[in-house]
């Protein structure tokens, strides 16, 4: 089994380059499936284990799919299977991003339930709804959900609440519709925007993606393109969130900072110095016992990112004065805690909020991930504390972080993968 094991107390010092974005490329791979004619390119793809598996899935359904270095070539006009029901679906969440697209191009689809997961439920109601609005029936046996539709047509839909995954399902699908649909309440994230572009660019008439209203005039069919991913705002965020726990100077680069405007916010808040420069973003800090205790709420976009609350609580562990983070996105995100106990963090949880006073210091031990984000969270905590942090589960860190352990350590700090 592999750890990823950090000996904490290094200032991190230099420049990192962010990857293309892993919300952005997942539903981008699956609107590739639309694609009746010509190839797509799409350059800055991620090296990730969910990209790796939608890949998979991808393919099992006939696309050709062709991987050189951070660029693919996708050709789906050779695809002829709408059965995505083999033994990795169910597990991966992104797969359910296939149901609309699936549907849109061939009128029947089978797909696998995706399961609940470490941080909630997750529902897929939305998903379901919006798309029956489009005219697909539903029949869910056995752990799959087989879909069927005579042709989508437009429809007026509204999300009960703004999801993001439901919005590009929904906009995917009605791409290839008859007449118009209006999506309201709609999520407002930059991948939202960066799949509207993309399917645009494929022939789709979408207006209002970044808004809580979309418009889309549905196309009898989309065409391969050439798209570049966006710098993954996550990746960016989590390596800021580093520097300002550890200490240092360092430089991210290909960064949007129109894209993190709470997460900047609340580093200055907390005494960070975050500046923009020509290349990127720079980031100074003393480390987590020089940040003041903040306040924190997580939020649909524009709010602060709820997959950038662990590693914030990470930094915050020996903060000065108290600091309180309050979680309303999802029921179960407050697994790192626990671990965060384990190190000797002061934090007392009531209900979807915890309050934290810092600590004089935090001790290196052994900690679990529970997911993606919690285990970047115990690495961020390990990188300042008194000696050393062992992180399991590195299985979760590896399917959203491209290289994490070799960036930290290019940046100065001690931290190896290693198998116990
Ligand atoms: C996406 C991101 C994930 C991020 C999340 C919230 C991807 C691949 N993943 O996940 O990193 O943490 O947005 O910003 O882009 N909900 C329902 N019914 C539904 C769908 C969602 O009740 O049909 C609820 C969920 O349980 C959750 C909330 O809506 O409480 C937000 O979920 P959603 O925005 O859909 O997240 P994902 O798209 O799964």
């Amino acid at each position: 089994m592999e750890e990823i094991v950090i000996k904490g107390g290094n200032r991190l010092e230099g420049k990192v380059l962010i990857k293309g974005s892993k919300n952005s490329i997942l539903p981008i791979l699956a609107a590739s499936i639309l694609a009746t004619e010509g190839k797509s390119v799409i350059y800055d793809v991620p090296n990730l284990k969910d990209v790796e598996n939608l890949i998979e899935i991808i393919e099992y359904l006939g696309v050709k799919i062709d991987r050189e270095d951070n660029m693919i070539t996708i050709d789906a006009t050779c695809m002829n299977r709408y059965d995505a029901t083999i033994d990795c679906v169910s597990e991966l969440r992104a797969s359910l991003f296939l149901l609309g697209p699936i549907i849109a191009r061939f009128g029947f689809s089978e797909i696998s339930q995706p399961g609940g997961c470490a941080i909630g439920i997750r529902p897929i109601d939305l998903h379901l709804k919006g798309l029956e609005a489009l005219g697909v029936v539903f029949d869910k046996s056995h752990g799959v959900i087989k879909g069927k539709a005579d042709g989508l047509k437009g429809a007026r839909i509204y999300l009960d609440f703004p999801s993001v995954g439901a919005t590009e399902n929904l906009m995917m699908a009605a791409s290839i519709s008859e007449g118009q649909t209006i999506l309201e309440n709609v999520a407002e994230e930059p991948e939202i925007v960066d799949l509207a572009n993309y399917l645009n660019n494929m022939g789709a008439r979408i207006t209002g993606a970044g808004t809580n209203m979309i418009k889309i005039h549905g196309v009898t069919k989309l065409k391969g393109t050439v798209h570049t991913v966006i710098p993954d705002r996550i990746e960016a965020g989590t390596y800021m969130i580093a520097v300002a726990a550890a200490g240092g100077n360092v430089l991210i680069e290909n960064v949007i900072a129109d894209h993190l405007k709470p997460v900047l916010a609340k580093l200055r808040e907390a005494g960070v110095s975050v500046e923009e420069e020509f290349e990127g973003i720079r980031v100074k800090s003393e480390g987590s016992r020089g940040c003041k205790g903040i306040t924190i709420k997580t939020m649909p976009y524009p709010g602060f990112p709820t997959d950038m609350q662990a590693q914030m609580l990470g930094m915050l562990l020996c903060a000065d004065g108290r600091s309180s983070v309050t979680e309303t996105i999802f029921e179960r995100r407050f697994q790192h805690i626990e671990e965060f106990r384990k190190m000797g963090a002061d934090i007392i949880m009531a209900g979807n909020t915890v309050a934290l006073t810092g600590t004089e210091k935090i001790d290196g031990t052994i900690v679990y991930a529970s997911d993606l984000r919690a285990g970047a969270a115990l690495i961020i905590a390990g990188l300042y504390a008194e000696g050393e942090t062992r992180v399991g589960n590195v299985h979760f860190i590896d399917r959203g972080y491209d290289r994490l352990v070799e960036n930290l350590r290019s940046l100065g700090a001690d931290i190896n993968r290693v198998q116990r």
